[in-house]
């Protein structure tokens, strides 16, 4: 029986503690919209796009008018890590062009899987909002493996042949992982010094004809915070509803402080947190499980419900 219990307790908390995230996330923003946009208000709407709300610092997000190139190792890192990240950035109203590069076909289990999975990816991307012609897989210059290291020089040329470099009029965002690589996948961390080494070589900010590009990388999250499924973003999202509440309405300080959480730029490098809500769940959920078909081993299941990446990204920028 006490065996039974404990399971018990932990889906107990993770259901109440999901259930409350989509209060927070979703409902309580959602409706703070529709009760307080003018145009929802008087049914007249002036622009193309309906006024959705996103949970993002700072807001509005910085990301925009840019051509966003997300570098991955694997089908399936650009779900399983950067869904929040992608999702946001290609809503229409940030007007950007959202782009895939994936550095192997993810054969590693067999050569024969390598198709399977790199056609999974443009499934998924098509799910994510990314079309077909701007997703690249790089089939075989790059070995799919735990212990196979990528050649930073190899990386830095194969960005300089799939990155549209003639374009030097629209900003270009690079968006790759840290030097955790996450879980410390060696791919993923060799595309961490590879990005880095592509960026300084051609686009250094003290040329002042590049000064508007930019490369961030994905905040490794730790093995607590990694599994915290939505618990954190709880927190994180009810000190900011309450913040807001607090100033606006209930001490009237108009004041020119926005002492929201999610405003704050304390940081050394400027970080930029993305948080999905419900629709945006839904989405990464439909990419992974219908997308990604292969990958849907049991386990997998279980990580999507507890994993922190589904619903958080924080995204560091290095320059
Ligand atoms: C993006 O372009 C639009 C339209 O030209 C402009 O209003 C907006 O300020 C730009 N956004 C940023 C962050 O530069
Ligand atoms: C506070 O936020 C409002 C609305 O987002 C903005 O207009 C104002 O400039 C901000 N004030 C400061 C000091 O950043």
């Amino acid at each position: 029986m006490s065996i039974l219990r404990i399971p018990g307790e932990a889906v107990r908390i993770v259901v109440w503690s999901f259930i409350i995230w989509i209060v927070l996330s979703t409902i309580i923003p959602q409706a703070l919209v529709k009760y307080t946009n003018i145009e929802i208000q008087t049914n007249k709407y002036t622009k193309n796009t309906y006024p959705y709300n996103s949970l993002t610092s700072p807001t509005p997000l910085p990301i925009q008018n840019s051509t966003v190139y997300f570098i991955v190792g694997h089908p399936d890192d650009e779900v399983m890590f950067f869904s929040p990240s992608i999702i946001e950035i290609s809503k229409v109203k940030y007007n950007n062009h959202v782009k895939l590069i994936c550095f192997s076909n993810g054969d590693s289990v067999d050569e024969s899987m390598g198709k399977i999975r790199s056609h999974e990816l443009y499934e998924s991307a098509r799910i994510l909002g990314i079309s077909a012609e701007d997703v690249i897989v790089l089939e075989d210059e790059f070995k799919d493996g735990m212990n196979v290291k990528w050649d930073s020089n190899l990386i830095k040329q194969a960005l300089v042949a799939n990155v549209d470099m003639n374009d030097i009029e629209t900003p270009k965002v690079f968006i790759t992982f840290d030097e955790s690589g996450v879980s410390n996948h060696p791919n993923h961390i060799s595309l961490y010094y590879g990005t880095i080494n592509f960026f300084n070589t051609y686009f250094k900010k003290s040329d002042n004809t590049n000064k508007l590009n930019s490369i961030f990388v994905l905040k490794s999250l730790n093995f607590w915070e990694k599994y915290s499924f939505t618990l954190l973003n709880n927190v994180e999202l009810f000190v900011d509803h309450l913040s807001k509440l607090l100033i606006n309405n209930i001490l009237k300080l108009n004041a020119n402080i926005n002492i929201t959480f999610f405003s704050k730029k304390n940081f050394k490098s400027a970080s930029i947190f993305i948080y999905s809500d419900l629709n945006m769940l839904s989405v990464s959920y439909a990419a992974m499980s219908y997308g990604h078909f292969s990958q849907m081993v049991w386990f997998r299941y279980g990580w999507l419900i507890l994993s922190r990446y589904l619903t958080y990204n924080h995204l560091i920028q290095l320059a």
